[in-house]
This record gives C-alpha cells, sequence and structure tokens, in this order.
C-alpha cells in the first residue's frame, strides 16, 4: 500500500476529496495531513477520516529539520500539496524529489507566482479578458508554479464572472481532476507533458 501526504492549510476541498477517493483504494492511503494553520477546515477533515495531522511551525520548517525525518517515516509514495501557501523549502524538495505535487487554479504558465493564490488569480484572469481558464497539475520545484506539468484541464470564463463564479468552477474541474491524476502518477501511467 503506497502512502499519500497531504499539505494544506485551507478549507481542505481537494484535501477531502482525495481523502475519500484513497479510502477503499487497494493502491494508496492518506495517512498524514499536514497544516500549518490553525483552526483551517482541513483539521476537522482529516479528524474526521482519522487521519493524524501534523502541525508545522515556520522556523522548524524553513530554517530547522525541515521535519524531514519525520515525513520520511512514512516513506511517502507523494506529497501532495492542496491549498498550501508556503513555498516548500529546498531541504524538502531535495528529500522527496519528484515526489512533490501541487494544484494551481489556473492555465500555467501564465497567472502564476508568488502572490498568485485565490482570488487573485481570478481576478486577474477576468481583468485580462480571458475566455478561457482552468487548473495545472504540476511537479513542485524550487519556484512557486514551476515545475514541470502533469496534467492540465480548461473551463470557459463566461461574462459576467466574477472571481467567486469563476473560482467555484475551477473547484470543480479540480475536484474532478485532482484524485484522478494522482492515482495514475501513482499507477505510473503518466509522465509530465
Ligand atoms: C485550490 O483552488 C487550489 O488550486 C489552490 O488552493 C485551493 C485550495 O482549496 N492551490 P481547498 O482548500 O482544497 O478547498
Amino acid at each position: 500500500m503506497k502512502q499519500l501526504i497531504i499539505f494544506a492549510s485551507g478549507a481542505g476541498s481537494n484535501a477531502a476529496r482525495i481523502i475519500s477517493h484513497f479510502q477503499e483504494s487497494k493502491e494508496a492511503r492518506v495517512v498524514l495531513v499536514v497544516c500549518n494553520k490553525p483552526g483551517a477546515g482541513v483539521i476537522n477533515i482529516a479528524e474526521r477520516n482519522g487521519i493524524p495531522v501534523l502541525m508545522i511551525e515556520k522556523e522548524r520548517f524553513f530554517r530547522g529539520d525541515g521535519y524531514i525525518p519525520q515525513l520520511q517515516q512514512y516513506k511517502p509514495a507523494l506529497i501532495i500539496l492542496a491549498g498550501f501557501l508556503w513555498k516548500i523549502p529546498t531541504s524538502v524538495i531535495d528529500g522527496f524529489r519528484g515526489r512533490i505535487v501541487n494544484i494551481h487554479p489556473a492555465l500555467l504558465p501564465r497567472y502564476g507566482g508568488k502572490g498568485m493564490y485565490g482570488n487573485h488569480v481570478h481576478e486577474a484572469v477576468i481583468a485580462a479578458g480571458d475566455t478561457e481558464s482552468g487548473i495545472t497539475i504540476h511537479y513542485v520545484d524550487e519556484q512557486y508554479d514551476h515545475g514541470d506539468t502533469i496534467f492540465q484541464a480548461r473551463c470557459p470564463v463566461l461574462p459576467g464572472d466574477t472571481a467567486d463564479t469563476l473560482a467555484q468552477r475551477i473547484h470543480q474541474l479540480e475536484h474532478t481532476h485532482y484524485p484522478a491524476t494522482i492515482e495514475r502518477l501513482i499507477l505510473n501511467a503518466v509522465r509530465p507533458a
């Protein structure tokens, strides 16, 4: 059984979909949720599913051992970022090279980078007059939203869309495709584009 670790610090709707997708799987299981934000919705989701939560703090993550020994105990097949806003330090990337993936709510390389998260992304897409947006699932490297693309899906930006209505459409795409893409990665059925 392969072990999956989710890093999340927000509402956790993607984490919830991934946890339930693998609950009955014979291939993999979510064994740990890592969170940096006390009170985040994802903590309740993990607890309801009996998954331990590791609360991390900045100093140790960026300037200490990066929690690497603790994470390595699980021998994770993948570390899945799902709404985790801190940059991943090089030490952690090196410790799990090629095994860290992220989802971004836009079609990278556009609308990525520092400060491009949540509704900031959707506001920028709407302000640019784009007629299409989407999601990007990619490997994580040292730069924000930069590693090799694994998967993209598209959706229209409709006249009259606000950041919130576009965010809803994007969230649906994420919920459909993130668990399935992780499953294909685990089965080695996809390689980066
Ligand atoms: C998602 O839109 C994802 O693309 C981004 O953060 C958001 C997390 O949402 N990286 P949720 O916490 O999974 O609901």
